[in-house]
């Protein structure tokens, strides 16, 4: 289903977003859905070909939502370019751009959340307690907007693509989740749109992180299959980067994001570091099987 459209609709109401939705489900189109918070990169672009290709239409949000972000956050400073990513969605395919405004999103009065619990508070829980409590929010809010068949989610997220996987099985929501590989910058870098935030020596020393990962995965192709003896590497290798800071390195079962079991034949080695104020996370999968 590839398409190049010359004109993206932006659409800034909910009711507007409704009726778009509700006139092609009328006529039996699938609608493909990516949500973002915009300053786009190449991991959005490639989930916006991806739900260009699998559906009838596709819509992509830009909303930076206020509540994911504690109060010490970034949220004012969050980097912001419409025009821009108005230009780069023309060229995926994408026919509309669902971007309202904090007040559409969260009117005054506004009290309701969604929280996946237990799974929500830990790794990136930990240090950003509100912070999944806020995603599943808004991304339940927009599913129930625009009305998706597939929504698309990067890998590079994975605990978000797992809380939201968990949201969407236990609120029996109908859409399909669909999750894209991380796509990186030449040096191993994971896109993401707070690299912006790096000064020059900041962005050379992230790209520990890749390596780091990478380390592990040779340590476990090795047969080193000891979660701790695998956490253990993974922070003494990035600690000898002197500009991170460790938040976290984990270990978990990709299936459950618990500590693996004894027999665990995938394991994800998920990281979270500080360079200077910025906040990257990253991960990657070791398998058996590969
Ligand atoms: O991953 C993001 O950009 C955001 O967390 C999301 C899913 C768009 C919700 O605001």
């Amino acid at each position: 289903m590839e398409r190049h459209v010359s004109t993206v609709e932006i659409v800034t109401e909910l009711t507007r977003m409704r009726d778009i939705s509700q006139n092609w489900r009328a006529h039996n189109a699938q609608i493909g859905f990516v949500p973002t918070m915009g300053y786009l990169h190449e991991g959005h672009l490639s989930l916006l070909r991806q739900a260009n290709h699998e559906n009838d239409h596709c819509v992509v949000s830009i909303f930076v939502n206020p509540t994911q972000f504690s109060p010490q956050e970034d949220l004012d400073v969050y980097p912001r370019d419409l025009e821009g990513d108005h230009a780069k969605i023309k060229e995926t395919g994408a026919e509309v751009i669902f971007y309202p405004t904090d007040k559409v999103m969260y009117p005054p009065g506004y009290k309701t959340y969604v929280t996946v619990t237990e799974l929500s508070s830990k790794l990136c829980g930990i240090t950003r307690p509100t912070h999944f409590r806020g995603v599943t929010t808004i991304v339940c809010k927009l599913f129930n907007i625009v009305g998706p068949h597939r929504a698309y989610f990067g890998q590079k997220d994975a605990q978000q693509a797992f809380i939201i996987k968990k949201m969407v099985t236990d609120l029996d929501m109908d859409v399909v989740i669909r999750i894209l590989p991380i796509i990186r910058e030449e040096d191993g870098l994971a896109m993401s749109s707070r690299n912006a935030y790096l000064s020059p020596t900041e962005r050379r020393a992230a790209t520990v992180l890749h390596r780091a990962l990478q380390n592990g995965l040779e340590l476990f192709q090795q047969g080193s299959r000891e979660p701790l003896l695998l956490q253990k590497a993974l922070q003494e290798f990035i600690s000898q980067e002197p500009l991170a800071r460790i938040d976290y390195v984990s270990i978990v079962d990709p299936d459950t994001f618990l500590e693996p079991g004894e027999n665990c034949q995938t394991l994800l080695a998920a990281v979270a570091v500080f360079f200077g104020q910025t906040r990257l996370i990253d991960n990657m999968t070791y398998s058996c099987d590969e």
